[in-house]
């Protein structure tokens, strides 16, 4: 049986990195996991179970207890779970939970596309092709603002703040910050359209296919 085509795609919030994979995954014909996702369903389980976030023993235990349903809870894409996610994503003993989840999707045929913050250093290192992508951080909350305003009455400012939080402390924490590998292709979409960043995106990865 042929070895399974990973693909990692890392970056911080709305870099465009989610759409990017969503896309890749359908040209290539892989399956697409949006890690970031399991993070947020740790933090509202734990919310929602009155488990303390900042409490890693208790967290951890909570994720490795995570089924996939809980990636269906409706409320994952709120600023409260991204939040919420990046507290819990600190901790080595979740992180270590969701390690085999994530490796084990991957592994199956045809392959897959995994997006997050620490897939091509830690998660997959040996991903075939690597990407991380990145914007401006006025960019990336502009683009935030208007998913999150559609729903509610959210003020820009709060956004922006919200944002260059999480990347402090995705960018800050001592296990698997997120942080470009060596041998990743760096992708800044702050001016392109979805359109150009998914054509930019796949010469890249063919490239490093070596097609
Ligand atoms: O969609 P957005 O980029 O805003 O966030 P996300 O990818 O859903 O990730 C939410 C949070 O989970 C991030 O801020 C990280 O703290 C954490 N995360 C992580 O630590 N490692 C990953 N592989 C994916 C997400």
């Amino acid at each position: 049986m042929s070895v399974p085509l990973t693909i990692a795609v890392d970056g911080p919030a709305a870099s465009g990195k989610g759409t990017i994979s969503r896309r890749i995954a359908v040209r290539y014909g892989l399956r697409h996991l949006d890690t970031g996702l399991l993070y947020r369903a740790v933090a509202m389980l734990c919310a929602a179970e009155g488990i303390d976030t900042t409490d890693a023993e208790a967290s951890g235990a909570r994720a490795a207890m995570l089924h996939p349903s809980d990636l269906e809870r409706g409320d994952l894409r709120s600023a409260e779970a991204g939040r919420g996610a990046s507290v819990v994503a600190a901790h080595g003993t979740v992180r270590e939970a969701l390690l085999g989840w994530q490796r084990a999707f991957a592994d199956r045929a045809p392959g897959a596309v995994l997006d997050g913050r620490d897939i091509g250093t830690v998660v997959l290192p040996q991903a075939r092709a690597k990407l991380f992508v990145t914007a401006d951080p006025d960019v990336r909350a502009a683009r935030r603002w208007r998913e999150l305003s559609k729903d509610r009455d959210i003020p820009y400012r709060d956004v922006l703040r919200d944002i260059e939080e999480r990347d402090a402390r995705d960018a800050g924490r001592a296990d698997a910050p997120m942080t470009r590998a060596g041998d990743a292709a760096l992708l800044d979409t702050t001016e392109m359209g979805i359109e150009a960043a998914v054509d930019e995106a796949v010469r890249l990865i063919e490239r490093q296919l070596g097609r």
